[in-house]
């Protein structure tokens, strides 16, 4: 099992990903292998809506360090996506590496045609963090459930609320939701 660990938010010590970390610790236990891809600390740039991808090659045009993630979730058999939530949708980070995955997107595919570049059978972890309560960022989780979906991803989420920018220390049960699942994953092969 490979795992590729895509974190979004620039808080090292943060929730999201302290709880992408037990996730991982967890998977490792029972031999996972990770990449780990800190957005905060690369250099890329969003999607420039070119349609290069769609167009005059098969993946993305651009060439900065997004250009080896995207080439790895071809490979990953879990890929773990991990955000604070910002103003209603994911951080800036998130975001931006997020748009590039539209050259994943195979155009003008038919009803009955993989709608995806990425082969199918993966598994997407999405841990999105945010003080409103649950109910309120709905529509986000929603949002990227589905995209992730339309990628061909079966999609598990972790979705913790109420945490406030200062250190959170009230955490646990969220880091061991995030171990669970990593076990029943790893377990399930
Ligand atoms: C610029 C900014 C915008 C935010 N907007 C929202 C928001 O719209 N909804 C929300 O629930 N939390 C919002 N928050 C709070 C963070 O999502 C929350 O503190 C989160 O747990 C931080 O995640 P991290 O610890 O993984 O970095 C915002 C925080 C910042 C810095």
């Amino acid at each position: 099992m490979h795992i590729v660990n895509i974190l979004g938010s620039p808080r090292k010590s943060g929730t999201s990903g302290r709880m992408a970390r037990a996730f991982i610790e967890t998977a490792v236990t029972y031999g996972a292998t990770v990449t780990d891809y800190p957005l905060n600390t690369m250099q890329y740039r969003g999607c420039q809506g070119c349609e290069g991808c769609h167009t005059r090659s098969e993946c993305c045009v651009l060439r900065d360090e997004v250009t080896p993630l995207l080439a790895a979730l071809l490979t990953a058999d879990i890929v773990v996506f991990s955000a604070p939530i910002y103003f209603g949708d994911t951080c800036g980070q998130f975001k931006s590496f997020f748009d590039r995955m539209w050259s994943l997107i195979v155009p003008d595919a038919g009803d009955d045609e993989p709608g995806s570049r990425l082969p199918p059978g993966k598994t997407a972890v999405l841990i999105l963090t945010g003080f409103d309560a649950a109910s309120a960022n709905g529509a986000v989780v929603d949002r990227y459930t589905g995209h992730l979906e339309h990628f061909g991803f079966e999609v598990r989420s972790l979705i913790a609320s109420g945490l406030r920018l200062q250190p959170n220390t009230d955490v646990d049960d969220h880091l061991q939701a995030a171990a669970a699942l990593a076990r029943e994953l790893m377990r399930a092969g």
